[in-house]
């Protein structure tokens, strides 16, 4: 099932005089299951990318499906609803509560789903296990490790069970093995939960680990990318020619 579709879409800054071209007549499909790193140089698009992908920001042409409804034909509100019920954010920063414990923090969006306690702290509870952080459940933030503290963000995001998780440059603020511990991480979550990834990255280490790598380059997918995309959606070759399927 197609998640996420792309059909030439442009994003255009203004800025003063200038327009600024983000995105150039991109399609771009993720389907269920997907794990796809988003990579490219800076300013090549990938946050603008991902802001799309979750409905944050509207196109300038082209048209964005999400579970198969035209996002540009949404009202306001059924745009909410499409958004809460369908995405989970990994955010480079964290954003953790500090107050809050480990456990606490993941169970804070499930607030919004108006579940009864009991049900609360049982979800939040497995998806702190699903990341390795069971005995770490009565932490704050200011007691864990960087990687420690992803792992909670990680398992915040997946809490609601959504249907897409959307990370831009999830690991930036981690040290290498960190940073491709998350990435295996992930794609445990993908493989045994079936959980679908669409991540950003500007580190070419990591990309041998993922199924399929989309690159941009001045807002456009390179050719590397069309083949990766073809790949991705046959469930066939690796993204790369050199990398093999984690
Ligand atoms: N709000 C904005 N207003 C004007 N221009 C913008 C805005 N957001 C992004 N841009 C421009 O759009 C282009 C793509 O930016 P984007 O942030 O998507 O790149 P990126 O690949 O995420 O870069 P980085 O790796 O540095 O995060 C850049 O030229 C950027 O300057
Ligand atoms: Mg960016």
């Amino acid at each position: 099932m197609n998640l996420v579709e792309f059909e030439s879409v442009s994003k255009h800054y203004r800025l003063g005089e200038v327009e600024v071209s983000a995105l150039d007549q991109v399609d771009f499909t993720v389907c269920e299951g997907d794990f796809v790193a988003l990579t490219g140089p800076s300013g090549s698009g990938k946050t603008t990318m991902l802001n799309l992908i979750g409905c944050l920001d509207y196109a300038s042409s082209g048209e964005i499906r999400v579970l198969g409804q035209p996002v540009s034909q949404l009202e306001d509100k059924a745009l909410d609803q499409l958004r809460s019920r369908t995405y989970g954010i990994i955010f480079q920063n964290f954003n953790l509560v500090p107050v809050l414990t480990a456990l606490e923090n993941v169970a804070l969006p499930l607030h919004l789903h108006r579940l009864p306690a009991v049900e609360m702290d049982r979800r939040a509870r497995a998806a702190l296990e699903a990341v390795g952080l069971t005995r770490f459940a009565d932490f704050r933030p200011d007691q864990l490790s960087g990687g420690q503290r992803q792992r909670v963000a990680v398992a915040r995001a997946l809490v609601t069970e959504p249907k897409l998780i959307l990370a831009d440059e999830p690991t930036a603020s981690l040290d290498s093995a960190s940073a491709l511990s998350l990435v295996e991480l992930m794609k445990k979550l993908n493989r045994e939960q079936r959980a679908t990834f669409v991540f950003s990255t500007h580190d070419q280490r990591l990309l041998a680990h993922v199924d399929r790598v989309v690159e941009l380059r001045d807002g456009r997918l390179t050719a590397a990318a069309e083949t990766a995309q073809s790949a991705g959606a046959k469930r066939a070759a690796p993204a790369t020619g050199d990398s093999e399927v984690a």
